[in-house]
């Protein structure tokens, strides 16, 4: 009878590899033991096969600390039975155990050197399957692209197609054809960067309207989405370049009834079912007669009062009016119309256009219009 052997701390969960490549003699050792004392043979065995089997450094040292361990490893506690063991038996035991502690530690040393061995030919081939994958990067629309992008399907739907001008323009396509006059005051607004005296940044979409109708005869039905140039003093509010959509629709007996009902419905798209809108006549050159389009105030709904925990207050967005200009729109002027020869008499057109960062920093509650040119992550990843 052969006493017992600790397995106290191999656990019975760690996966076993073949010792047979890491010890060529190990078959050999294995009958050796197994004449000797079959106890320290299936100690061997378990051991040789959980060394064997771990996967990484990190296993292999805590399989090596269970068998081989100093203090609390199972060939330790076993030599530390022996003194209570009859002498022959004590003898063959301690033989036994010192031979299953050398070729164990052997097995232990030739699988560490494999495990080094193979992480070396990864590295070397540059392809670490333990590292953690990395996330695709997912980019998105720029928040102006996103508007630009519902204006274009909502006025698609109304049977307007895109027509695209150069930023870079002929200063009669910004400003002459377009019913300024030389010297008229109303080029002040539109003061921007020349190239040459008459290559200019333009100030507006409208141009658009009049490269179009050069093109072809009516009826007509466009929008013109781009960047356009002003030299601004920078602000909150205020930048030298932004973005627009112009809107032309060209046909016989085109009226103001059109105009009303198309702008109606681009307001219930972008502001909401329940928006109230109002025209107000303002002068532009190019159409006549000419009108802004207000729409009741996001924040306070129209009544031009803020209530805050502090009382009521003018509100900020609207300055206390209650109204909020969203866009220009009008008749287009006979006078423009001449410019690109179409007959005034024959044809009618309406036509808009609006800033594209006016209904972002609307939709939204941005206060600061600088904060969509610097591509900043933080500010571009909210929409
Ligand atoms: N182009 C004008 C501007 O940038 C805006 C505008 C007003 C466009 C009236 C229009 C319009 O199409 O009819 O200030």
């Amino acid at each position: 009878m052969h006493a017992a052997v600790p397995h106290l701390g191999i656990d019975p969960a760690w996966e076993a590899g073949d010792p047979a490549g890491l010890a060529p003699e190990h078959a050999q050792h294995l009958a050796e033991l197994e004449s000797l004392d079959h106890e320290l043979a299936a100690l061997y065995r378990r051991g040789a096969e959980v060394l064997a089997g771990a996967a990484n450094p990190a296993a292999l040292d805590q399989r090596r600390a269970a068998l081989l361990g100093r203090e609390r490893g199972v060939i330790t506690l076993a030599l530390g039975d022996l003194p209570g063991l009859p002498l022959d038996e004590r003898k063959r035991r301690g033989r036994g155990l010192n031979q299953v502690k050398r070729w164990l530690a052997e097995i232990e040393a030739a699988r560490r050197s494999q495990l080094e061995r193979e992480a070396e030919a990864r590295a070397a081939t540059g392809l670490d399957l333990t590292l953690p994958g990395r996330r695709p990067w997912v980019g998105r629309r720029h928040v102006l692209a996103q508007i630009q992008g519902e204006l274009l399907d909502l006025f698609h739907g109304m049977g307007y197609s895109v027509y695209t001008s150069p930023e870079v323009e002929l200063e009669p396509y910004n400003f002459t054809k377009l019913n300024f006059p030389t010297d008229h005051p109303a080029r002040d607004a539109h003061d921007t960067y020349f190239v040459r005296p008459e290559v200019l940044l333009r100030t507006h979409t409208s141009p658009g309207w009049v490269r179009a109708m050069e093109e072809r005869k009516p009826p007509l039905r466009r929008v013109f989405p781009g960047r356009v140039y002003r030299a601004e003093h920078v602000d909150a509010t205020h930048m030298d370049q932004f973005h627009q959509i112009d809107g032309l629709f060209v046909d016989r007996d085109v009226s103001l009834a059109d105009l009303k009902g198309t702008l109606a419905a681009f307001a219930r798209e972008i502001y909401g079912a329940k928006i109230r809108t109002r025209l107000v006549p303002v002068y532009f050159p190019f159409v006549e007669p000419g009108a802004q389009m207000d729409v009741a105030c996001v924040l306070c709904g129209g009544t031009g009062i803020e209530h805050t925990p502090a009382g009521e207050k003018r509100c900020v967005v609207c300055k206390g009016t209650g109204w909020l200009e969203v866009l220009g729109a009008g008749m287009v002027h006979p006078n423009v119309f001449s410019a690109v020869g179409y007959d005034p008499e024959e044809v009618t057109g309406f036509a808009f256009g609006m800033g594209l960062e006016r209904i972002a920093m609307l939709r939204y509650g941005v206060p600061e219009i600088r904060l969509f040119l610097e591509n900043d992550l933080r500010f571009l990843s909210q929409f």
